[in-house]
């Protein structure tokens, strides 16, 4: 078992953090209700002079810093974000631009939720291929800017931010770390429980976000423990050998339930949806550079990151630090 291998991780919030009781004095909530059913307490809410390609950017930096290596060693950026700065092109040439890594491949993903575990499954296959030696992989989002601000099923829930991580193509030196197995999944049948009510070829417009919560969080916990089940059989991990589980934060709630049912410890299970919220495609590299900073996540730990969004998209992928 060997793949492509984490040299460095890195993070970027928005300056402006949003109380929910700031949040309480626009639509009709509480800090209780959002502590209660979410485990929210904040969240990040990018400027005016703050977008996605400027969170990736700092993150990637941050990444790029952490890793000790040059940005001109880059030969492939994939950013998987649902709120990138135009249309088109995609907002991971930006990033490229930005840190003078030209003449590699950049390019974006949509997996929403998911985006980050479908961005490091697929630079993991090209690195494999031998299209770049490095790549960075980063998860970057802005859904404040497609939030319905008086809807408050769906307003209080979500943040913005980036997280970035450096990924090195697997070499004789790096057998049994890095990458050891992912599994991505996809149901499209289930578009109608969380999507965007706009877009450039049906409405022209940007469109909000619409959820319909409880749904989404049943099958949340499902989906998760299955694609957790199948990293740890396809590799013959037992859960209590996890060092760390890093998953999406949408829900304190799913955080603790998909845990108790692969009988994994709460103390083992990364949480930052307290202070972040849930910010989409960035929430696992985000959540992951958070552990890795204050200490917890070492080199050696095996660690699970897990995702589940909109489509319904989710994944997991096993990782030896
Ligand atoms: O990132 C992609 C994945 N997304 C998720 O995983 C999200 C999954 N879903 C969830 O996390 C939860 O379903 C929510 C946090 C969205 C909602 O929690 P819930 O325990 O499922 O609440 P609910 O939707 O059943 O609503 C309970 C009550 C309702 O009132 P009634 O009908 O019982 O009178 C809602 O209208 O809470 C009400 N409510 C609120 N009250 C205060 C809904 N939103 C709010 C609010 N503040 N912000």
């Amino acid at each position: 078992m060997s793949g492509s291998r984490l040299l460095g991780t890195g993070s970027a919030l928005p300056r402006r953090v949003v109380t929910n009781a700031e949040l309480a004095q626009k639509v009709d909530t509480s800090d209780e209700w959002i502590v209660a059913r979410t485990g929210i307490r904040q969240r990040h809410i990018a400027g005016p002079d703050e977008t996605t390609s400027t969170l990736a950017i700092a993150a990637a930096r941050a990444a790029l810093a952490d890793a000790g290596v040059e940005a001109s060693s880059i030969g492939l950026i994939i950013l998987a974000t649902a709120t990138p700065d135009n249309t088109f092109p995609a907002t991971a040439t930006k990033v490229q631009a930005a840190l003078g890594c030209q003449g590699g491949v950049a390019f974006d993903v949509a997996a929403v939720c998911s985006g980050f575990l479908y961005a490091l499954a697929t630079a993991d296959s090209l690195l494999r291929t031998g299209m770049a030696r490095r790549a960075l992989v980063i998860g970057a989002e802005t859904f404040s800017r497609i939030l319905d601000w008086e809807d408050r099923t769906t307003c209080v829930l979500f943040g913005d931010g980036a997280g970035a991580v450096v990924l090195e193509a697997p070499s004789d030196q790096s057998e049994g770390v890095g990458i050891l197995a992912t599994r991505l999944h996809a149901d499209g049948d289930q578009h109608d429980l969380l999507y965007v009510d706009g877009g450039p070829s049906t409405t022209q417009t940007v469109g909000h976000v619409r959820m319909r919560g409880q749904e989404v969080f049943r099958h949340a916990v499902v989906n998760l423990s299955d694609v957790l089940k199948e990293v740890l059989e396809e590799t013959g991990i037992s859960p209590q050998d996890l060092d760390w589980v890093v998953p999406h934060q949408a829900n304190a709630r799913i955080l603790d339930a998909t845990a108790r049912k692969l009988g994994i410890s709460p103390e083992k299970v990364v949480v930052t949806v307290d202070r972040h919220a849930n910010t989409s495609a960035a929430s696992v590299p985000l959540a992951l550079d958070i552990a890795r900073k204050d200490g917890r996540i070492k080199t050696g730990d095996l660690v699970m990151l897990e995702a589940m969004g909109g489509g319904f998209t989710w994944g997991a992928s096993l990782i030896r630090m």
